[in-house]
């Protein structure tokens, strides 16, 4: 089945406390999308890639993309003032006909192992769906206005990308989120406002996102021993 991988990249990563946006920041000799890329460029599930950048770094991850053998990507939109404007307007770019998956994947999150993205897809293709998820291991407690309470970790994940959905669910899910002014923080949030279903698929501790300053600390350590 065709997979395209939508990619945002459009943040301009003021967590981070780097001073400039961290996608573009060298670890280990190459910018942080590139790690990104490569995962996705080396995946044989994935069809084509659909960047969202900034205006200003539209011309600069195109230099990127040529320097390092980047071959799948087969757009680098704008990217919109948040990261769900961003996802849509490379989801737009796509002919509406398209019959494939659609999976999102946080730029950020360079080291996806290779096989858990693979067998992500090929769980999407069979299920139709794929939200990449940590099973929590921790105990888990949530602080209320009468104190603490403990969470059943049997029940808990930490949702991660890629998000592997059906295009025209996926489109649908936006479409009915922008009609009613509702924004979620990833796809799956619009999507269970659409009430559309979806299947976990278990991720990797590998693949977390590079946000703050320690998982810049973290991602520095690992891109060094590569
Ligand atoms: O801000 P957050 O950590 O949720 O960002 C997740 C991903 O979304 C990052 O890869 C970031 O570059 C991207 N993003 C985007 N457009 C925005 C904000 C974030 O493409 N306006």
């Amino acid at each position: 089945m065709m997979t395209t991988a939508i990619i945002p990249a459009a943040g301009t990563g003021s967590r981070s406390g780097l001073s400039q946006p961290k996608q573009f920041m060298k670890f280990g000799g190459r910018e942080l999308i590139v790690w990104t890329l490569e995962r996705f460029q080396n995946c044989d599930e994935i069809t084509d890639i659909v960047l969202a950048t900034s205006k200003e770094s539209i011309g600069f991850l195109g230099e990127l993309a040529d320097k390092y053998g980047i071959t799948k990507i087969s757009g680098i939109v704008e990217g919109g003032a948040q990261r769900q404007d961003s996802v849509y307007r490379a989801l737009s770019s796509l002919p509406s006909s398209y019959e494939g998956l659609i999976a999102v994947h946080d730029a950020a999150r360079p080291l996806i192992p290779p096989d858990v993205l693979s067998a992500g897809i090929r769980f999407a293709a069979e299920k139709g769906s794929a939200l990449f998820a940590l099973k929590a291991k921790d105990t888990l407690i949530q602080k209320g206005p009468s104190g603490i309470g403990y969470l059943n970790r049997d029940n808990v994940y930490q949702v991660q990308t890629p998000q592997i959905f059906r295009y025209k669910e996926l489109k649908d899910s936006f479409e009915l989120a922008y009609k009613t002014g509702f924004y979620g923080t990833d796809e799956s949030m619009l999507m269970q406002n659409a009430g559309y279903s979806f299947e976990i698929f278990e991720g990797s501790v590998f693949s977390f996102k590079v946000t703050g300053p320690d998982d810049v600390e973290l991602f520095r350590l690992l891109s060094s021993a590569d």
